[in-house]
């Protein structure tokens, strides 16, 4: 009967695209207000927590919510009302549950999740310091051990692929890369630091990308290059559309017929900055699939991570459709 109703939701989406996100789906539990979080620092750059061995820290605020790369960008395309599928695996437990909960919830069709038998979901514990800085504790869990059969695209019905990390597990993004090629379906992707690390197959993969999508230092281990425009020009060797964001100092893009350089959207307080990336990298795919310019594009991605790092969670802030944005620092040159 579920299945049913989900079913019903994606062919009720005819008029506009549907992206298929994949990769991680795990709870994340963030502990705030805490004395012992505020950071001890031996000189500016080494900072810690003043968690003593053996002792027991109160912590007042408890937020619960669920994470993951995937399934946040799965969440935009839904309230931007695109047609929006996950694919990714969690265990047969609570968080498991919180997970699907979420997705049901937003109108994104879980038919795709798959369960691991062995292991359970991903799950992260957030220490969050009274600056928004963060200290994670993660178990991976389900979202590591990936199974291929658990990713076969060929049945799913979609206009664009949204792939970020699957724990660098490249045969299976050799598959699903291969089969989108076939299907004509586009690839966004967003590789993870296990996809960063094999840097041969990396190149090969980028062969299929239509988007690629990282921050600065991640760009710096594909291509050579000091600043974010150099990096951009040198990445549209590889793909067509490069974008490189760089946290608060800004963001390039280019598509190959002109160069975007943005500033901040807004100067916001940073409470959490978990899903940050997410927000940006599906933000701008929720525009650019819709067939918005790469300006109009990069303004939502900048205003979508930019409300996401004011509240705790990856997911709060991401913003319905139909906000009202407004300009942001921009040039435009065309190449
Ligand atoms: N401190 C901040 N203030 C305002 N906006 C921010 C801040 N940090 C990040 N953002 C927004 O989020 C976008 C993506 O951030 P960033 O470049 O840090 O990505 P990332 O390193 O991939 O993040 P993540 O760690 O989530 O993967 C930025 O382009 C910006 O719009
Ligand atoms: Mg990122």
């Amino acid at each position: 009967m579920e299945v049913k109703i989900r079913q019903f939701h994606s062919a009720m989406k005819k008029n506009v695209p549907t992206i298929l996100s994949i990769g991680a789906a795990v709870q994340d539990v963030f502990l705030s207000q805490s004395d012992e979080f505020k950071a001890v620092c031996v000189n500016p750059e080494e900072c810690f927590m003043n968690l003593e061995l053996g002792a027991k820290a109160d912590v007042n605020r408890i937020t619960f919510s669920t994470g993951g790369g995937a399934t946040n960008a799965s969440v935009t395309f839904a309230r931007q009302g695109l047609g929006s599928i996950f694919m990714g695996t969690v265990g047969h437990d609570p968080a498991g549950q919180a997970v699907v909960d979420d997705l049901d919830k937003e109108n994104v069709d879980t038919r795709y999740l798959s369960y691991s038998k062995r292991y359970n979901t991903g799950y992260s514990t957030l220490l969050l310091a009274p600056t928004g800085e963060r200290t994670i504790l993660t178990y991976r869990g389900a979202s590591t051990h990936y199974s291929k059969k658990n990713f076969k695209i060929d049945d799913v019905d979609a206009d664009w692929l949204y792939v970020s990390s699957v724990a660098g597990q490249m045969d299976i993004l050799h598959d699903i890369f291969q089969t989108a090629k076939k299907k004509g379906i586009k690839i966004f992707w967003n590789p993870g630091k296990g996809e960063l690390e094999n840097e041969k197959q990396l190149k090969g993969l980028l062969e299929d990308v239509e988007v690629l999508s990282v921050n600065k230092e991640e760009m710096q281990q594909i291509v050579h290059g000091e600043t974010s425009e150099e990096l951009v020009r040198h990445g549209l060797s590889l793909v067509p559309v490069v974008i490189v964001s760089d946290g608060p100092n800004g963001v390039v893009a280019s598509d190959g017929k002109t160069m975007v350089s943005a500033g901040m959207y807004e100067d916001v307080k940073v409470i959490d900055r978990t899903g940050a990336g997410d927000a940006f990298g599906s933000g701008f795919l929720s525009q650019w699939a819709a067939g918005k310019s790469l300006k109009d594009s990069i303004i939502f991605a900048s205003a979508n991570s930019t409300s996401v790092v004011r509240y705790i969670g990856a997911k709060r802030g991401i913003l319905p459709a139909g906000v009202k944005l407004h300009d942001m620092p921009m040039k435009e040159v065309k190449l």
